[in-house]
């Protein structure tokens, strides 16, 4: 196929559909299908769905917008876009590239761990203790230390996942990203369906459903049910890490973006609550097996409820070979088509920082990515690595981004009403003052309570008993790593790259906007 490319020479989705799909895939996730089942549970069940709709509208649309806009009129990934925007901001840019980076070097592991499970769930090679099976057989988990002892089992399928997002991001925009979105998506919400409805016939499911919808009303009076729901709806959607500013940059100049972003924003959070009626009914089934109730069951969040519990209901149910197959093929293409979004954006900054033809700069990333990544997570300690690593980078790294952009863009350099002019000027759904007030004051405010609560426990509390040294390593180490990479890319000269050819589209007559380019 053609590479698309617009007036100005960038590559474009070639159509309003392609961006839609590959924003999509971006969005719906491993953290769909892992995260926000367990999340909703533990936080209230039905009672969740409140704080989670408000961090929706109030939080999430807004910054996905926000992101749009940013990506869609500066027509550059984060750093170039930011500092098209402001000079001064390219740092945050930066930051939210480096984020991604550290994102894609353990998103890429869980995902090498399904392909693996996609092979075993041919013969239900876990065994019946599924536990053991993860935890020591297959990662061969060892203590809290910096293992060098690589294993096999993990290496292989890991490399293997660099290799094809590499091939991937080296085809380009259309004939990579898009393409592979519109393959993997629609596929994966047909095989989604399909488990769904399997999993509505087992019995014991409506068990399940209930123990999830049973809403809780007391939790709504807990401030870390409000943080549990914020904190996924931004991983979620993939927001303010750098991800949407280069999808939207890579959108033709005419093109809807807010009506786009509400198809994205409803189509994942969709898929979200159809995943957690899946894995709910599954879990009712296992429940009904053992005799018990949904609530004694454990191992319902994260790794665990997919690598562990899930193997285990797969065991006990009628064609459960088929089941566990169709599951992590699923869990493969909702985790690929993501983390190509996020190395794309890391890629493609490099590429405009240094001047490096997409191609050269899609191989030196994933190389560099790749190794770290295989170093790190491929060893015995992996599997704690990237708890700790996952716990810092989402819960400080992208909330301290996310009100770094709402202050800089709304306060800092006033540039929310044009944005929003921008926004108005290319779509049919237009955002009124509530966007600006929303990005302005109701995200920030509830992003720093949230992160000051995260601090203060993580401080104070330390995480999963793990000892200091670690923490400081893996965790506090992840954030100043984030820091110190964007002090180091923002400072490296642009060599007049970032002035090349540039006017922001369509005029809107902004005189801050017109000095900041000069
Ligand atoms: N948005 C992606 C996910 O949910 C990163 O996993």
């Amino acid at each position: 196929m053609a590479k698309n490319v617009g007036a100005d020479g960038r590559e474009t989705w070639s159509s309003s559909t392609g961006f839609i799909l590959a924003a999509v895939g971006s969005a719906v996730g491993l953290g769909n299908i892992w995260r926000f089942p367990g999340v909703a549970y533990d936080s209230g069940g039905g009672a969740f769905l409140i704080p989670y709709l408000c961090a929706l509208l109030t939080a999430g649309i807004p910054i996905l917008f926000l992101d749009y806009a940013i990506g869609h009129r500066y027509r550059a990934t984060a750093p170039l876009a930011y500092r098209r925007m402001a000079k001064k901001t390219e740092a945050l840019g930066w930051f939210q590239i480096v984020l991604s980076f550290v994102i894609a070097v353990y998103y890429a592991a869980v995902i090498a761990w399904a392909c693996s499970y996609f092979v075993y769930a041919f013969d239900l090679r876990w065994g019946q203790d599924t536990l053991n099976f993860f935890v020591g057989e297959y990662l061969q988990v060892g203590d809290p230390e910096i293992s060098t002892t690589i294993v096999p089992a993990v290496a292989i399928p890991l490399v293997l996942v660099w290799i094809a997002v590499l091939v991937v991001i080296a085809l380009g925009v259309t004939n990579g990203v898009q393409r592979i979105n519109v393959i993997f998506i629609p596929l994966l919400f047909i095989a989604f369906i399909g488990l769904v409805l399997r999993a509505l016939t087992l019995p014991g499911a409506a068990e399940g459903l209930n123990a999830l919808f049973t809403p809780d009303w007391s939790a709504l009076a807990d401030l870390s049910v409000w943080i549990a729901a914020y904190s996924q709806i931004f991983f979620s959607l993939s927001i303010a890490f750098g991800i949407m500013v280069t999808y939207a940059s890579f959108q033709k100049r005419k093109a809807n973006m807010t009506s786009s972003g509400l198809v994205v924003a409803f189509a994942n959070s969709s898929f979200e609550i159809l995943a957690g009626i899946g894995v709910f009914a599954t879990l009712g089934f296992m429940a009904h097996q053992a005799s018990t109730s949904v609530g004694e069951l454990e191992g319902l969040t994260g790794p665990i409820l997919s690598f562990v519990t899930f193997p285990a209901v797969i065991n006990e149910m009628p064609g459960g070979t088929i089941f566990g197959v169709v599951f992590f093929a699923s869990l493969i293409m909702a985790g690929f088509t993501s983390i190509i979004s996020i190395l794309l954006g890391v890629a493609a900054s490099v590429s405009e920082k240094f001047g490096l033809s997409s191609t050269m700069s899609a191989i030196l990333v994933s190389v560099i990515c790749g190794t770290i990544s295989v170093t790190l997570f491929s060893t015995t300690s992996g599997l704690l690595a990237l708890d700790t690593v996952d716990q810092w980078a989402n819960n400080i790294g992208i909330v301290v981004s996310a009100i770094a952009m709402a202050i800089l863009v709304v306060w800092v350099y006033r540039r929310s009403e044009l944005l929003r002019s921008h926004l108005n000027a290319v779509s049919t759904f237009k955002v009124g003052r509530w966007w600006i007030a929303m990005i302005g004051i109701v995200a920030p405010v509830f992003l720093s309570i949230m992160l000051i609560d995260k601090l203060r426990s993580l401080i104070m509390d330390g995480y999963e008993d793990l000892p200091q040294w670690y923490l400081g390593l893996f965790g506090w180490g992840t954030i100043a790593f984030v820091l110190v990479g964007a002090a180091i890319l923002t400072m490296i000269p642009w060599n007049g790259r970032d002035k090349a050819d540039f006017t922001p589209w369509p005029p809107l007559g902004d005189r801050a906007e017109e000095e900041a380019r000069r």
